[in-house]
């Protein structure tokens, strides 16, 4: 995927703040610091434009990045951050689930997993709503860089039965720092999205 454009468009709280022009989205969803939007600057090939984080769990909001004029990434703000208190908790939870059982625009979620760590209890959830809800998804672990190759398959097993995933579901290895997992991911997206 060539990208010719790539764009932030909008922080959105509310739906009436999500774009109107039918664009396919692709979300992204996973703990806080776990590297959501490092994936996006790394698959777009820009820096910085999705904001990394220097205060974890602060974002609320949606964040909309346009790509080429044809796809919508939909970063959301990570979950499983210790300092946030409950009612922002329960605001995150409402605003998560209106959107990923209303918004037709949705065509995949990606659920970004550090690859060091057993997905947590946050991430289990995260993955039976999808199932639930009958979302297509596509687990990607990052941060594979900071682990030898020779336990990447290791890993990845232990990722997919934390989960309860099954080999169907698809599993993408990814660095941010490498960009190891680019040319794959981008595949399995222009697929979801029809481009
Ligand atoms: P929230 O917005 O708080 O939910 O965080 P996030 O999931 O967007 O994580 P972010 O992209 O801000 O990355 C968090 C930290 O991990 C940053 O210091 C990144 O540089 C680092 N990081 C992200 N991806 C990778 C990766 O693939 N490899 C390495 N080595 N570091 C990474
Ligand atoms: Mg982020």
């Amino acid at each position: 995927m060539k990208i010719t454009n790539a764009e932030f468009i909008i922080s959105a709280v509310q739906p009436h703040q999500y774009p109107s022009d039918a664009l396919p989205e692709i979300a992204l969803a996973g703990r806080s610091n776990v590297g959501k939007s490092s994936l996006i600057n790394k698959l777009i090939l820009r820096k910085n434009l999705a904001r990394t984080s220097s205060q974890p769990g602060k974002t609320q909001q949606l964040n909309y990045y346009r790509i080429n004029e044809a796809l919508y990434f939909v970063d959301f703000p990570g979950y499983g951050y210790a300092k946030v208190s409950k009612t922002e908790r329960e605001a995150w939870g409402k605003m998560i689930e209106r959107y990923l059982q209303n918004r037709e625009e949705l065509k995949l979620v990606l659920l970004v997993i550090d690859i060091r760590h057993d997905p947590s209890k946050d991430d289990v959830l995260m993955f039976n709503w999808l199932k639930h809800f009958g979302i297509p998804m596509c687990i990607v672990c990052t941060k594979a860089d900071k682990i030898p190759k020779s336990k990447w398959d290791k890993h990845k097993k232990a990722v997919r039965t934390t989960l309860g995933a099954t080999s169907k579901d698809a599993l993408v290895l990814f660095s941010s720092e490498t960009g190891m997992g680019r040319e794959e991911l981008w595949d399995v997206l222009a697929q979801s999205a029809g481009i």
